[in-house]
């Protein structure tokens, strides 16, 4: 099967698997611990119903959004997912142009392979940057001048990232900093010979450009640079004066990622937080954290109205997104769909995965009713139909 032969993402998924070993293919898939928390982010999603509105002329519609002022094609947009050039090469950029060409937006990870610069002259109004806190303050205010200075607009500051969480399946295939081989690697490189050849050609381990300063990057090794990674993220010293200072520093819409409780997402806003990104981190850090759209309605019944909320953690079908936007969500993010589309089949395979997402948008507005997205709403989902005052 080719990537424009994929019905769903879950195809997407399988031709990903298909062609990057088994490592990869884990480290992207994986969650920590037991991986109860991807179980709970697919039945969040899966036990929510939607009741139907029939007799309504949806011959014309549309599924744009819009955040923080920016008009898009969808109501969706691609999360930070950081190492995608190791994936397969080229992959951070990939996803950008499938971005730019989808008019959806793009989060740029600052532990991706591609630099935020190549990123915005790719991907011009639709790239986002998304910071991770540092042990050396100085890295990531570094990191946030030069994003500023690019007319980056807006800021995802990744909070849910205090240690690094117990992945299983990295332990067990040695992925890390350095890479500990195992004896089946071998077998898996027969079997993924053409991953092998994309990687080798393209200069072995990829440095990741965007944790140290151009002139830094260019002179350090692409190991040290992730031994700088490995060593500066995680930061358990970060608190609410980080953010202060985050806000104090950054002129542009700043976004906090990965908040879950009602309590953090208050104080966040209060201080000064343009919009929220709930997420449990794609179940990728605490698996036994609720999943975000369990956490939605009450942080949206204690966030001033015009604040927009994000959701993410997994999307896999446009039924969720329009899930997500019912009770309350602006905007949704996918992060492991889209990187399968990448995975799979470069620029072409995530223009795919966001197609598909669009197409089961359209689909689904016509059988519920539905010409716009600010027709959403908890009324067209089966609970509040049933018990009306819930
Ligand atoms: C391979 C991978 C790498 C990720 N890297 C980052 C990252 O660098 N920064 C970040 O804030 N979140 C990162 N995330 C989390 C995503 O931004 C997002 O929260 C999550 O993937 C959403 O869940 P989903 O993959 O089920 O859609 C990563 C997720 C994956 C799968």
């Amino acid at each position: 099967m080719k990537v424009d032969q994929a019905v769903n993402l879950a195809d997407l998924k399988r031709l990903a698997r298909r062609h990057a070993p088994r490592a990869i293919f884990d480290f992207i898939e994986g969650g920590a611990d037991d991986e109860i928390g991807l179980a709970t982010n697919r039945l969040a999603f899966e036990r929510l119903r939607f009741v139907p509105r029939y007799l309504v002329d949806t011959s014309v519609r549309s599924q744009a959004a819009s955040l923080f002022g920016v008009d898009y094609s969808a109501p969706f947009g691609i999360g930070p997912t950081g190492l995608n050039g190791l994936y397969r090469p080229g992959a951070d950029l990939s996803l950008a142009a499938a971005a730019y060409e989808a008019s959806i937006p793009f989060v740029m990870s600052n532990c991706s392979v591609a630099s935020i610069e190549d990123a915005v002259r790719l991907a011009p109004g639709v790239t986002c940057f998304q910071l991770y806190g540092t042990r050396d303050r100085s890295i990531m205010m570094n990191a946030l001048h030069r994003v500023a200075d690019l007319g980056v607009k807006t800021l995802f500051y990744t909070v849910d990232v205090p240690s690094h969480s117990k992945r299983e399946r990295n332990f067990r295939s040695g992925f890390g900093i350095p890479v500990r081989l195992k004896p089946w690697y071998f077998a898996e490189a027969l079997l993924h010979p053409r991953w092998i050849w994309e990687y080798l050609s393209s200069g072995g381990i990829p440095k990741m450009s965007n944790m140290l300063l151009p002139e830094e990057t260019a002179r350090t090794s692409a190991l040290d640079i992730a031994r700088c990674f490995a060593r500066e993220v995680t930061d358990p010293s970060q608190t609410w004066q980080d953010l202060e200072t985050i806000r104090r520093v950054w002129g542009g819409k700043l976004v906090v990622k990965g908040v879950l409780h009602p309590d953090d997402a208050r104080r966040s806003v209060d201080m000064g937080a343009d919009g929220l990104l709930i997420s449990n981190h794609g179940a990728r850090q605490l698996d036994r954290a609720p999943s975000a759209i369990e956490m939605l309605p009450a942080i949206r019944a204690c966030i001033d109205p015009k604040v927009p909320l994000m959701v993410d953690g997994g999307v896999s079908r446009g039924a969720d997104v329009i899930a997500a936007l019912c009770l309350g969500a602006s905007f949704v993010f996918v992060g492991r769909a889209t990187l399968y589309g990448a995975v799979a089949g470069r620029q072409r395979g995530v223009a795919r995965a966001i197609a598909i997402l669009k197409d089961e948008i359209d689909r689904l507005m016509v059988q519920i009713g539905c010409t716009s997205v600010d027709q959403f709403g908890p009324h067209l989902l089966s609970e509040a139909v049933r018990s009306p005052t819930v």
